[in-house]
C-alpha cells in the first residue's frame, strides 16, 4: 500500500456553485455564498469540497466552456472572494478541489480566437483542424455528445474543427506540447494558491486518433438512446496514448504536497482502472460511476462491487459516487426509501465517497417544463436534460428555499420538504441519517480504511463486512426490496449489535446473531463483537 493520504479517509462533497447559495441577490449561487455555508458542511462531517467550474465563461455549458482558466467569473464573485473561501475552508480543516477542464475551451478563449484567425496562426495546431472530405463534406463520422456531428465548419479558413461537446467548446490538441505546458501552468497557478487538487473533466477524451479514422457503427444502437451512441467511440476516447498525458498531469500534481487528482471517466471497470496508471502514476482516483449506471438491484450491485474490487490494481484506492450534476439524482432514480439505503451503501463501501450537494437532504430532480430548459444537452436531447439535478439547494422553507432572495436561475420548487432547517430538527430525516453514517464511518477505521469482504446473500439483500486490525468489524446489511427479508450470517461466528438503521433509531443496540431481519427498504449497520 502507498503511504496513507488524506483523501483515503476523506468524504468529498460536490458543490454546483450556481445552485448552492446566492449571496448578492442575482439568483445565481456564488463564492461568498459557499463561504457562508461552510459551517453546515463542517457539521455534516465532510472533508473536501469539489467546486464545479467557477472560471470566466460565456456559460453556454454553465462554466465547462472556459475563457480564462485563471480568473473567477464575476457571476461567482472576485478572486478575493475565492481567496477568502479557500482560507476559510482551510481554517475549518476542509480541503478545496477545483474543476480542471483540459479537453476543451470556450470558442471565445483567446487561444481559439487566435487559432481560428488563420491556417498559419502559431496556435492553429492547438486545436483539431481538418480539411473537408474530398466531396466537401465532414472529415469523418465522429459525433458530438451534445447531438449532431462533432465537426464545425469555419467559413473563413475553410476547415472544420472538432468539438466533443458544443460547437462553442472546441477540443484542444493534447498531442501539442504547448497545449500541455499551458494547462500544466494553469494547474500550477491554482496549486500555488493552495488548492488541494482537481477533479478533471472528461479525462478519457483528451487524445483522439491521429489518423482520424471513422468510428465503427454501433450494431446495438436503439432509438431513444443518446444519439452519439450510433457510433462506438473507438477512435475518439480512451486512446492508448492518453495515459502518457495523464502521467504528465500527475507529474505536475506531484510538484506539490498532497495534491489529489480525480478523473472524470465513464468506462467499464477494466478500462477505468487503467487510469490509475502504470505503477500508479496516473490519477489518484478515477471516478467510479458504477452506482450511477447500475440497475438498483442487490445482485447487480453485488456483481458490480466484485467486478470493481477485482479490477483494482495493487496499491490503488477505490472510490464511489451516487450522484453528480450530469445525472438524475439518486432519490429520483431509486425513490426516497431506497435513497436512504443508497446512503448507507455509499458511506460503508471501501473507498472515498463523493456526495452530491442536496442528496444528503434527499432532494429529488426538479421538474423543468420544456420552455424553461437551460441545459444545452437538455435542449438538444430532452430525455438527457440535466437541469432537474441542478436545482438550488433547499436551506429552509421560505419562498426561494433560503437559496436566494430572488427567483433563482433554475427552477426551485416553491415549498415543502426537503430542506436543511427542517431536517436539522428531525432525528428521522435524511440529513440526520447522513450525519450518523458519517460519524460511524469516522469513528471506526474498519469503515474508512478497512478491507472489504462480500458475504453470501440472495434476493434483495446485499451483505458485506469491513474489517481492520485492532477495530471491531462492521457489517452492512441492506434490503433493496419492498418486502421484509432475512439474511443468514453464514461463516460469521461472532455476535453483533445494530449501530444504525436507515429507518429509525428503534433498533439501536439490538443484538444480532446468526440471522438478521430486515424491514422493507431497511439497511442496518452492525458492529460485530469479538
Ligand atoms: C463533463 C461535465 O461534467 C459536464 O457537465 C459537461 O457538460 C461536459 N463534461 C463537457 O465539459
Ligand atoms: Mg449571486
Amino acid at each position: 500500500m502507498l503511504r496513507e493520504t488524506w483523501w483515503q479517509r476523506a468524504i468529498i462533497y460536490q458543490i454546483y456553485p450556481r445552485s448552492f447559495q446566492d449571496s448578492d441577490g442575482d439568483g445565481v449561487g456564488d463564492l461568498p455564498g459557499i463561504t457562508r455555508r461552510l459551517r453546515y458542511l463542517v457539521d455534516l462531517g465532510v472533508d473536501a469540497l469539489w467546486l464545479s467550474p467557477v472560471f470566466t465563461s460565456p456559460m453556454r455549458d454553465f462554466g465547462y466552456d472556459i475563457v480564462d482558466y485563471c480568473a473567477i467569473d464575476p457571476l461567482f464573485g472576485s478572486m478575493q472572494d475565492f481567496d477568502e473561501l479557500l482560507e476559510a475552508a482551510h481554517s475549518y480543516g476542509l480541503k478545496l478541489l477545483l474543476d480542471l477542464v483540459p479537453n476543451h475551451t470556450s470558442s471565445q478563449h483567446p487561444w481559439f480566437i487566435e487559432s481560428r484567425s488563420s491556417r498559419r496562426s502559431p496556435k492553429r495546431n492547438w486545436y483539431l483542424w481538418r480539411d473537408p472530405a474530398p466531396d466537401g463534406g465532414l472529415p469523418n463520422n465522429w459525433l458530438s455528445e451534445f447531438g449532431g456531428s462533432a465537426w464545425a465548419f469555419d467559413e473563413a479558413s475553410g476547415q472544420y474543427y472538432y468539438h466533443a461537446f458544443l460547437a462553442s467548446q472546441p477540443d484542444l490538441n493534447w498531442r501539442n506540447p504547448h497545449v500541455r505546458e499551458a494547462i500544466h501552468n494553469v494547474m500550477r497557478y491554482w496549486l500555488r494558491k493552495g488548492v488541494d487538487g482537481f477533479r478533471i473533466d472528461v479525462l478519457w477524451h483528451l487524445i483522439k486518433d491521429d489518423q482520424f479514422r471513422d468510428n465503427p457503427i454501433n450494431p446495438e444502437f436503439k432509438e431513444g438512446q443518446p444519439p452519439h451512441w450510433k457510433v462506438l467511440p473507438l477512435y475518439t476516447t480512451d486512446r492508448p496514448e492518453v495515459h502518457e498525458v495523464v502521467a504528465g498531469l500527475r507529474k505536475v500534481a506531484d510538484e506539490f504536497d498532497d495534491c489529489l487528482l480525480i478523473g472524470e471517466i465513464y468506462l467499464p471497470p477494466k478500462r477505468l482502472v487503467a487510469y490509475y496508471g502504470k505503477d500508479l502514476e496516473g490519477v489518484h482516483l478515477p471516478f467510479n460511476f458504477g452506482l450511477l449506471e447500475t440497475n438498483w438491484h442487490a445482485r447487480k450491485i453485488a456483481e458490480l462491487i466484485d467486478e470493481y474490487e477485482g479490477a483494482l490494481p495493487a496499491g490503488s484506492w477505490p472510490n464511489w459516487v451516487l450522484g453528480n450534476h450530469d445525472r438524475p439524482r439518486i432519490a429520483t432514480r431509486v425513490g426516497g426509501a431506497q435513497a436512504r439505503v443508497a446512503a448507507m451503501l455509499l458511506l460503508t463501501l471501501r473507498g472515498t465517497p463523493t456526495i452530491y450537494y442536496g442528496d444528503e437532504i434527499g432532494m429529488t430532480d426538479a421538474e423543468v417544463p420544456a420552455g424553461l430548459v437551460c441545459d444545452p444537452l437538455g435542449k438538444s436531447v430532452p430525455a438527457l436534460g440535466r437541469d432537474g439535478a441542478r436545482s438550488p439547494m433547499r436551506w429552509d422553507g421560505s419562498r426561494f428555499g433560503g437559496f436566494s432572495e430572488t427567483s433563482p436561475w433554475c427552477l426551485c420548487p416553491d415549498e415543502g420538504p426537503p430542506n436543511v432547517t427542517e431536517e436539522e430538527s428531525n432525528q428521522a430525516s435524511m440529513l440526520a441519517l447522513y450525519k450518523r453514517l458519517i460519524k460511524a464511518r469516522r469513528h471506526n477505521p474498519a469503515l474508512t480504511i478497512g478491507s472489504y469482504h462480500p458475504l453470501v446473500a440472495t434476493g434483495d439483500v446485499l451483505l458485506f463486512r469491513r474489517s481492520h486490525p485492532g477495530c471491531p468489524s462492521v457489517m452492512t446489511a441492506l434490503n433493496l426490496g419492498d418486502q421484509p427479508a432475512a439474511a443468514i450470517l453464514e461463516g460469521i461466528r461472532s455476535r453483533g449489535r445494530v449501530i444504525v438503521s436507515t429507518l429509525a433509531a428503534d433498533r439501536d443496540g439490538e443484538a444480532v446473531k446468526d440471522e438478521i431481519d430486515l424491514r422493507p427498504h431497511e439497511g442496518l449497520l452492525i458492529e460485530l463483537l469479538g
